[in-house]
């Protein structure tokens, strides 16, 4: 296999392998079923070290690109091609939705029929995306248990989070461009913990807050809650439409801009990097303070743009993780990078709301950072994830009417599923639940309960689910369009407010 590194480059050595290699399968000089050469052998003939070519078949693999077998080394997989030329074909209607008064909505109202879908057997549920629990979690808690002295987990602790846990998380965070210290970390209960924070901080009952259209249905409730007022900013394929934001910036003079800038929920889509940069520029114009949610950054399948944290020179941004969705969502463990002068008003906050979050928690997660044991978790989950979005988009393009278009995200959990104008989403959604199939109806994204009709698909499924669930919503959906609906109304540059 012929690899030429360039050594003085800034691309990082194992990227350059990495790129070599996807490009020799993707131009079919490697086939389906090829062997690689052992982790030993290319370490050797391009004299680096064996743990550079760890890493470069550690991102092939989780990009689904190649496969390791037991015993047998690295394989070229079969199931990139066969997605090659399925095409997101996300360009929804760009309305601005100004909401002056909220509180109609009940997120409780909204989560506990989720919750309850994912215990009813039988029941194909396409409502709600989080990983698998990893096959070494007792092994991982238990070690985490014995290994602290156990009288540190069961006192009260720092409000901030353990040291040692900031410190890997900061040291995770640097990896991805942000150059974070674990004096900026705050552990919290999960990422709605975060929100929940960040967003008393800063928002005022009253104040304007512009979220992306559609977005995260928690922090909308939240909002709700706070007596926000809310401009809901329509997406693009790249991003927030950045020119209705710039408008509403200079018309509204908001508080806040919530956005989820990878893998977006729902719809899945990645802000692009200039688009990033557009956005905090924006930002630091009109002085507004962005809320960068980050919650699934972990499960790309392919290298994503740093967050804009890593740009930000103005503590502007305050950033949410978490690893609900790489690792474990009842462990309820989160954090926010918060830094400036933000940092003691929000720990305050932190304080007085719980003290801190669960010890045990944090020593679980803790000892999953040290033993290496995350990082070969979310290798296995990245694969996984990308043979089933691939089943899905197939299935999709099988089973259901042309009329509807949808995202292919680059990792996440889910995806969006635009339909047409005139299709009764609420009908449709419990038509699927009368044949034992859930999904997440469009309407609980928008901050109006609106929008147009649309839904969100976990596809974090297996891949048998995916095919019987999708057939029956395309079969459902078949029937509503040979009623005659009228077909997905187009991209419309000029806004109108609700
Ligand atoms: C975008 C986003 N942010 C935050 C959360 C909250 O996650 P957690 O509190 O489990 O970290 C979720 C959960 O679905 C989410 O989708």
């Amino acid at each position: 296999m012929n690899i030429i590194l360039e050594r003085q480059s800034r691309k990082p050595i194992y990227l350059q392998i990495r790129d070599r290699i996807s490009h020799l399968i993707k131009s079919g000089a490697l086939k389906a079923g090829d062997r690689l050469p052992s982790i030993r052998a290319l370490a050797e003939s391009l004299q680096v070290n064996k743990l550079t070519i760890i890493e470069a078949y550690s991102v092939l693999e989780a990009d689904g690109i190649i496969a390791a077998r037991q015993g047998s080394g690295y394989f070229v997989s079969s199931v990139t091609s066969s997605c090659s030329n399925l095409k997101s074909t996300f360009s929804p209607v760009q309305n601005v939705m100004i909401l002056e008064s909220l509180g109609n909505g009940s997120y409780y109202d909204t989560y506990t029929p989720l919750i309850h879908a994912q215990t009813q057997p039988g029941i194909i549920n396409f409502g709600y995306g989080y990983p698998p629990p990893p096959k070494d979690i007792n092994q991982i808690a238990r070690r985490a248990l014995k290994q602290e002295d156990t009288d540190i987990l069961f006192r009260y602790d720092l409000p901030q989070g353990q040291v040692n846990l900031c410190k890997q998380i900061a040291q995770m965070l640097v990896q991805q461009g942000l150059e974070v210290y674990p004096e900026n970390l705050i552990i919290t209960n999960g990422s709605q913990q975060g929100l929940s924070l960040a967003m008393n901080y800063y928002v005022q009952p009253g104040d304007w807050v512009i979220v992306e259209s559609p977005t995260y249905y928690g922090a909308i409730s939240i909002l709700e809650n706070l007596g926000a007022r809310i401009i809901g900013i329509p997406m693009t394929a790249e991003g927030i439409n950045l020119n209705l934001l710039e408008q509403y910036l200079r018309s509204h003079s908001p508080k806040l801009i919530y956005t989820i800038t990878t893998f977006h929920n729902p719809t899945g889509l990645t802000t692009t990097q200039v688009h990033r940069q557009q956005l905090l520029a924006l930002a630091e114009k009109y002085e507004c303070p962005i809320l960068e949610d980050n919650a699934y950054e972990g499960l790309h399948f392919e290298p994503v743009p740093a967050p804009i944290k890593a740009l930000d020179k103005h503590d502007l941004v305050t950033y949410l993780g978490t690893f609900s969705k790489t690792l474990l969502p009842g462990l309820r463990v989160g954090y926010m990078v918060v830094t400036g002068k933000h940092y003691p008003a929000i720990i305050e906050r932190k304080f007085l709301h719980d003290f801190h979050t669960s010890s045990i928690s944090q020593a679980i997660v803790s000892e999953y950072l040290a033993s290496g044991h995350y990082r070969r978790h979310l290798n296995r989950l990245r694969t996984d994830n990308l043979q089933s979005r691939n089943a899905m988009l197939q299935a999709l393009e099988r089973y259901f009417p042309e009329e509807a278009r949808w995202t292919v995200p680059q990792g996440g959990l889910f995806l969006w599923v635009q339909l047409p104008d005139d299709i009764p989403i609420q009908t449709l959604r419990n038509e699927a639940l009368a044949e034992n199939v859930f999904i997440a109806c469009s309407s609980a994204f928008f901050p109006d309960k609106q929008g147009y009709p649309a839904m969100r698909l976990t596809f974090r499924l297996s891949i048998e689910e995916i095919e019987t669930g999708v057939e029956i919503v395309g079969r459902l959906l078949k029937k509503h369009i040979r009623r005659g609906v009228k077909p997905v109304v187009n991209y419309q540059p000029l806004a109108h407010s609700i």
